[in-house]
């Protein structure tokens, strides 16, 4: 009975399209500047409850900075304000007879632009910094940066501890310079960006600008993000009507509510494409995860199908496949194999999940018009299932941003051995099914793999608990 299942369930595996005799490496080939922006844009996120305080005490160890910002409310901040830090203790090995604390300072409200500051040296363990009335009404923000010197000889856990008080105003956050919102994926029409923690603060709303020129002086769009405009756990925000193959500015700006109070928090740029290849989709039921481009179809693009439309079709397909390999796992006493093999914490529902998230990779490509070495081409009405050849029919050539590995290598974490998943072994093997962030160049900035997530770098490495094996999925099962 177990077998028959299984059949059942490798014969779904092989209509996905794994055969990897479909799987050829790209030759390498020059690529462009892609329009992911999964990379690294300064960003600034309170991770710290330190809204409203008005003192705290912290510490900071050798070589680092700090950087805080501080609100001033215009209504209660009407004369001078003096932020002091004192110095409570020093490294036990600091020698030398400066207090090996520099403090500065900037109004910029573009945290990117923080660098350009003024300096304030400290004495007697104290750094002062006193602004009069006039720099307090011109300005509703302060940043102020507190860098600790190298010291050679001194152990590495030891540290210097402050107090750091306002006089008036208030400590609003800990700036530690991580990005806030990030550009998910661009088509020809739209962009989809991720916000992830936004409202640890719940009385700010962000406003997202868009601008048509890198000075910031055209204004093409502002929207209020609040928690009512995005969508899923991450936050994600949607723009469309936007044009093909124009480049976009974006701000992304706070406000916080009863005051005039407005903070950048970053700036960044995105690209649309030129082609209609690849089309964005997201909030779908089943692939919950799914939220990038993929091939669109030829009924979209000859306007006879809506995105919506073609997402409900991509997912539909993925959900009918998982109907028999849920089948499956109902056949076969899963936790019972699963505790005997692994922890107990593995249970079949991450079993069903992992199957889950891969079916989605391996049926919803990510789709991409770059021409990168770690992507594979499909040309017109070409696609790495049956289904997106004969039903999706994408009407123009596309590259295909590879499942990353890791996908792979959870189901085989997490599911009963009976079922036989495997992963490829080889490097050559994997290249020719999957993607990792091992496989980049120096100085590559491309997205890898399609993880599902943003942190798409070294995600999938982490997860060492499993000596991963050989081969395709099934096959082992079947000889
Ligand atoms: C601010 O963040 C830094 C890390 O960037 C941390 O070391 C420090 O303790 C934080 N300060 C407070 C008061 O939370
Ligand atoms: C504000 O500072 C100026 C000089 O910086 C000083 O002359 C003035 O007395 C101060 N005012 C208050 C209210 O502390
Ligand atoms: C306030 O401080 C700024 C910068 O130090 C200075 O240029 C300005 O003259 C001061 N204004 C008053 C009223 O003291
Ligand atoms: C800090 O940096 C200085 C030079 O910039 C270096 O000599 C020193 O060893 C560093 N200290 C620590 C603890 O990293
Ligand atoms: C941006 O501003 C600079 C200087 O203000 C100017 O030289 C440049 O032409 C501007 N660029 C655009 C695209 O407007
Ligand atoms: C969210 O923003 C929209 C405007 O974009 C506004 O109409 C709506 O009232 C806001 N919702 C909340 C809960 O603030
Ligand atoms: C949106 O924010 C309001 C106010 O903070 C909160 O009551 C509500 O639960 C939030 N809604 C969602 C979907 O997070
Ligand atoms: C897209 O824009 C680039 C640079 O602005 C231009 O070189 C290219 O020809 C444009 N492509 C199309 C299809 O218009
Ligand atoms: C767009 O942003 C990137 C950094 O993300 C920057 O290197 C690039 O110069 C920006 N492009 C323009 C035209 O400002
Ligand atoms: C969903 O898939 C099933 C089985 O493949 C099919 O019968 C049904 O027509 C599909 N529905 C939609 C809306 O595509
Ligand atoms: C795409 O089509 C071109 C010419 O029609 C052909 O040379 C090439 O091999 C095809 N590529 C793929 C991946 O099928």
């Amino acid at each position: 009975m177990f077998l028959v299942y299984l059949v059942l369930l490798c014969a779904v595996v092989h209509a996905q399209g794994l055969d990897i005799s479909h799987y050829e490496i790209d030759v390498p080939g020059q690529f462009m500047q892609d329009n992911l922006f999964e990379r690294s844009v300064e960003r600034s996120l309170p991770t710290q409850d330190l809204y409203g305080l008005q003192s705290v005490t912290s510490s900071i160890g050798f070589n680092e900075s700090q950087t805080y910002a501080f609100a001033f409310d215009t209504k209660i901040a009407t004369s001078n304000i003096t932020l002091k830090i004192t110095i409570d203790s020093r490294p036990p090995s600091w020698r030398s007879s400066d207090e090996g604390l520099v403090l500065y300072y900037d109004f910029d409200d573009d945290l990117t632009d923080i660098e350009d500051t003024k300096k304030i040296e400290f004495r007697n363990f104290e750094a002062v910094l006193t602004l009069n009335n006039t720099q307090v009404n011109m300005h509703s923000f302060m940043f102020a940066r507190l860098m600790s010197g190298g010291c050679g000889q001194c152990r590495n856990n030891e540290e210097w501890t402050y107090t750091m008080e306002i006089s008036s105003g208030s400590i609003y956050f800990n700036y530690t310079g991580e990005t806030l919102i990030s550009v998910v994926d661009v088509d020809d029409e739209s962009v989809l960006l991720s916000g992830a923690d936004l409202w640890s603060n719940p009385n700010t709303e962000f406003v997202l600008s868009l601008y048509s020129d890198a000075n910031y002086t055209s204004e093409v769009l502002t929207q209020v993000i609040n928690n009512s405009t995005v969508t899923g756990d991450r936050n994600l925000i949607q723009i469309t009507g936007l044009q093909r193959n124009s480049t976009y500015f974006a701000t992304f700006t706070e406000h916080l509510f009863g005051s005039d109070v407005t903070l950048v928090h970053q700036r960044f740029n995105f690209t649309l494409r030129d082609s209609q290849a690849c089309k964005i989709i997201h909030n779908l039921e089943f692939c919950k995860d799914v939220a990038y481009a993929v091939p669109a179809s030829a009924a979209l693009v000859e306007g006879a199908q809506t995105v919506d439309q073609l997402a409900a079709l991509y997912d539909n397909y993925s959900s009918s496949l998982y109907v028999n390999f849920d089948y499956a796992l109902q056949q076969i006493p899963c936790d019972t194999e699963l505790d005997a093999r692994y922890s107990p914490i593995v249970t079949c529902d991450d079993c069903r999940h992992s199957y889950r998230q891969w079916l989605c990779a391996v049926t919803i490509p990510r789709c991409s018009t770059l021409d990168a070495p770690l992507y594979k081409l499909y040309n017109q009405s070409e696609g790495r299932t049956d289904f997106i050849a004969q039903t999706i029919q994408p009407p123009l050539s596309y590259y295909e941003v590879l499942p990353c590995l890791n996908i792979c290598q959870a189901i085989v974490r997490d599911c009963p051995p009976d079922f036989g998943f495997k992963c490829p072994s080889t490097s050559s093997l994997i290249k020719k099914s999957y993607g990792d962030d091992k496989y980049l160049d120096d100085g590559d900035t491309y997205l890898a793999c399609n993880s599902f997530t943003f942190q798409h770098t070294s995600a999938g490495s982490r997860t060492h608990h499993i000596p991963w094996i050989l081969l395709i999925l099934c096959l082992a099962v079947l000889l």
